[in-house]
């Protein structure tokens, strides 16, 4: 084995790690494990399979065990905003959190980053993207698409056009989150694309072994950038459809990257970069489960 160019941790490596169930399929291993060698910094990312029912005992062991802080994904993102002692403004109106970062007198403090991720993998991926030009169509109304919507909206987006399968959700959703978000027909894309400058797909549509996707795109205008949140596969037929089509298209890879900056930096001190080295990186534990 070549160990040249490990670095190893210390017995003062700070500790950080990702909650889920399962949580065998998590990149953020990878992801922060890259950070933290990349910058020479003494810490250690690790998985932590977590049940349901065990959640709230291990978020209030996380301190005792001197962990500097997690971040959590499915299923429990809205499970840990309830078990958290304050919750940033974000986390509270998308009711989830995905960042946790363990204060030093033990309080645990809840961030939601999903929508800073998403908005951060949109501007570095079309930079001509202008939030002013149009609407959004937001396609699902699940915990991703709550961060998204509640994103767009503030990053100054006219109006969302949110479409799900299952209407009421939708409006729940766009009654929780308030501002100018219409619900619109799901069996009906073709009506809600007019005058749209982003077409993003929250939904596990196309998703590696889930249905795909069937949307016609020709309805949406040439300037219309498509999103995928999907990022397994990296390209998925929404974005080949897009292409196809001349559209600008942005992967979901990016806002996996974009989401870990914050607790990274709040858990390590140091601003960590999303560089093509760390997404090919990344891209590699893909295919690895
Ligand atoms: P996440 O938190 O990752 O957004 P989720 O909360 O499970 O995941 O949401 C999944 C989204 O994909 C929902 O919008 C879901 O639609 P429903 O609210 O109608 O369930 C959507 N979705 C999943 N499978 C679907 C399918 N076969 N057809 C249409 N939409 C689907």
């Amino acid at each position: 084995m070549n160990m040249d160019h490990f670095e190893g941790y210390s017995g003062n490596a700070k500790l950080a790690g990702v909650i889920g169930w399962p949580v065998s399929h998590s990149l953020s291993p990878r992801l922060h494990g890259y950070w933290l060698r990349a910058y020479g910094i003494d810490g250690a990312y690790v998985p932590l399979p977590v049940t349901s029912k065990n959640l709230q005992t291990a978020l209030r062991s996380l301190s005792k065990l001197g962990f500097v802080g997690v971040n959590i994904t499915v299923p429990h993102k809205q499970a840990a905003f309830a078990a958290v002692d304050e919750a940033d403004e974000i986390a509270r109106r998308v009711g989830a959190v995905n960042t946790v970062i363990v204060e030093a007198d033990g309080k645990l403090i809840g961030r939601n980053t999903d929508g800073f991720g998403f908005m951060e993998n949109l501007r570095a991926g079309c930079r001509t993207w202008r939030a002013e030009v149009g609407a959004a169509v937001v396609l699902g109304a699940g915990g991703a698409a709550r961060s998204i919507c509640a994103a767009l909206l503030d990053s100054g987006v006219p109006e969302v056009r949110l479409l799900n399968r299952t209407r009421e959700r939708a409006e729940v959703l766009a009654a929780e989150i308030g501002g100018s978000i219409r619900v619109m027909d799901w069996a009906e894309p073709a009506s809600a694309m007019p005058e749209v400058g982003l077409l993003v797909n929250t939904t596990t549509l196309g998703m590696v072994d889930k249905p795909s996707l069937e949307i016609d795109l020709s309805p949406l205008a040439a300037s219309a950038l498509v999103m995928d949140i999907v990022y397994a596969p990296l390209q998925t037929a929404l974005l080949d459809q897009a292409e196809a089509r001349g559209l600008a298209t942005v992967g979901g890879l990016g806002m996996l990257l974009h989401q870990a900056r914050p607790g990274f930096a709040a858990w390590y001190g140091y601003q960590p970069e999303v560089t093509e080295a760390l997404a090919d990186y990344v891209r590699a534990g893909l295919g690895s489960g």
